[in-house]
């Protein structure tokens, strides 16, 4: 057991995407080890310890050598891309196959071992195979960070790579028009599990998109929008008082921050350093943000810091101010950090660190994708967000001018061509699901009305980001297993029309 465990620590994979906040990073980090030891424990709960049952194959990893550039075959450069096939459930030689789409973070085996999409194969006797995101995790050249290499990071050459694995795997596995794909993911790759059913019908019969935001945005103030609405949310223990508290008390620390002792902030807040100027105050009221962001994004995901749990905190306490100390000291603790880090000269040399790291979340190379494609700049400059104005798009788009020479301009125009390219979020493609919950502030982005006979939309009441992707739990909520019901039904029905069809 305690082998095991270990060897859980070494995968350590992140999930979910966000701008380049410090705290933020931590807190993908922390929660990604849940979601992993929840996976873990589905996955052996299922199989059996300690060394599995009798029929038990271990999954597939390979390594698949892919064109860096899809789009230009006189450059011959290549890349070797990581996937994994578990067989442990297909009925040969006809058996469907369900494909995970990797996204902004290194994946693991546990990608074809637990899951909604997992317990669908079992149930439809499926071939499992996943694929890592390319310029992700061990999908990656050594010098693959660098300005000049970065350039074939795209979702279009990731599609691409999708499209080129369905064809390795088809070859390897002797599969015919008779095996009948569909693709899942969740956040971006939920964007393109919804853009490869989009783009490549014939490849993949349906996919389930959850919680993807498909309409790019530059200047996403939604996002806080449905933050401060959750904080406000009495489900999931939110309140009108809560949300008062939470603005009342980044209120008072811009006012610190103006005119006030930021010595006593820095000891306050457990700065790792000295407050150096306008950039790092910038930092200090983001880090301080990001703790209610995430709440609010992974809500009840972590007992240690949901809504609930926070919103209790603000109110008790004898003061905002005080509410906010406590919140963040919570926060650390959950964490495990001694401090947080504001220095923004520390965000750009990381931001700018082209050294890979084999897990984890590629920082360097999904700002780079929000500065070339997508946006998603979580702004807080309107009256409803309850966090600090300090949060502007400039600081966020400067760090695309800074950090890879790309002017502002052009992430506009960027923005702009990838909804044009995909249809934001008005996809005209068929057989797909998008699944959101109300409470994840990324659903301001999705698809949430049916838009069509078959694209059909599942908004689930109380849960936040991609709460449908992990295991099922008992401890599901009424509404989240409604949900799953329906995705499930779907997929069968979908499944039988395809045998039909062939
Ligand atoms: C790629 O093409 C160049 C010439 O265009 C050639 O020199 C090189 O050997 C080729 N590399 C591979 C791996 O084929
Ligand atoms: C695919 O077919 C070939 C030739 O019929 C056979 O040798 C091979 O074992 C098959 N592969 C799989 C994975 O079934
Ligand atoms: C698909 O399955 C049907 C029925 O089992 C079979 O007759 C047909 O040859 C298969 N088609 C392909 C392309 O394998
Ligand atoms: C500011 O706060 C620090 C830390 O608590 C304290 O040592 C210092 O005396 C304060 N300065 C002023 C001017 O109040
Ligand atoms: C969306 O489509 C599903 C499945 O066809 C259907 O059950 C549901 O009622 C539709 N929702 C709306 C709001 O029309
Ligand atoms: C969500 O669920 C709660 C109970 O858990 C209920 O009070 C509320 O009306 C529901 N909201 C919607 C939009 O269905």
């Amino acid at each position: 057991m305690t082998s095991l465990w270990l060897f859980l620590l070494i995968l350590l994979p992140l999930l979910g995407e966000a701008d380049g906040a410090w705290n933020q990073r931590q807190i993908r980090k922390k929660i990604h080890q849940l979601r992993e030891i929840q996976n873990f424990k589905s996955f052996y709960s299922r199989i059996g310890l300690p060394k599995g049952a009798p029929s038990y194959v271990p999954p597939v990893e390979g390594f698949l050598t892919q064109p860096l550039d899809h789009f230009n075959r006189r450059n011959n450069a290549t890349y070797k891309q990581r996937y994994w096939v578990n067989e442990e459930f297909w009925q040969r030689p006809g058996g469907p196959v369900f494909l995970y789409i990797g996204g902004e973070s290194s994946e693991s085996e546990y990608s074809v071992l637990a899951g909604e999409h997992v317990e669908l194969a079992q149930k439809h006797r499926a071939l499992l195979v996943s694929l890592e995101h390319r310029y992700y995790g061990a999908s990656i050249n050594p010098d693959g960070l660098t300005l000049e290499a970065i350039r074939f990071l795209s979702s279009q050459q990731a599609l691409a790579d999708l499209a080129s694995f369905h064809l390795f795997i088809s070859q390897k596995y002797n599969l015919t028009r008779n095996n009948t794909w569909i693709c899942f993911g969740g956040s971006y790759p939920g964007s393109l599990s919804a853009w490869f059913r989009l783009k490549f019908p014939h490849l993949v019969y349906a996919a389930v998109a959850s919680s993807a935001p498909v309409r790019a945005e530059l200047d996403f103030t939604d996002y806080n929008k449905v933050v401060a609405q959750s904080l406000s949310d009495a489900v999931i223990g939110g309140s009108a008082k809560c949300l008062d508290r939470v603005r009342e008390s980044f209120r008072v620390v811009d006012s610190v921050l103006q005119t006030g002792n930021v010595t006593q902030l820095e000891k306050d807040f457990f700065s790792c350093a000295p407050l150096h100027g306008p950039d790092d105050y910038t930092e200090f009221v983001s880090n301080l943000a990001d703790i209610f962001m995430g709440a609010v994004q992974y809500n009840m995901e972590s007992a240690g810091c949901d809504v609930r749990k926070i919103c209790q905190s603000m109110i008790s306490a004898k003061s905002a101010y005080e509410g906010l100390r406590i919140v963040n000291s919570m926060h650390i603790e959950f964490i495990g950090l001694k401090c947080v880090e504001n220095s923004h000269e520390e965000t750009l040399s990381d931001l700018r660190n082209t050294e890979l790291s084999p897990t984890g979340v590629g920082e360097r190379q999904w700002y780079y994708q929000t500065c070339t494609e997508f946006g998603y700049y979580q702004t807080c400059e309107v009256s409803s967000c309850p966090f600090s104005p300090l949060l502007t798009l400039n600081s966020q788009l400067d760090l695309c001018t800074q950090v890879f020479q790309i002017p502002t301009t052009s992430v506009r125009q960027s923005v702009q061509f990838t909804n044009e390219f995909y249809g934001a979020d008005h996809p005209k493609s068929s057989r797909i699901i998008f699944v959101n919950g109300d409470v994840d502030p990324w659903h301001a982005l999705s698809v949430l009305k049916n838009e069509s006979r078959s694209e059909i939309a599942i908004f689930i009441n109380g849960t936040a980001h991609c709460a449908n992707m992990g295991p099922s739990r008992p401890t599901d909520p009424l509404s989240l297993q409604k949900a799953r019901e329906e995705i499930a039904d779907k997929i069968s029905s979908w499944l039988q029309s395809a045998q039909l069809a062939v």
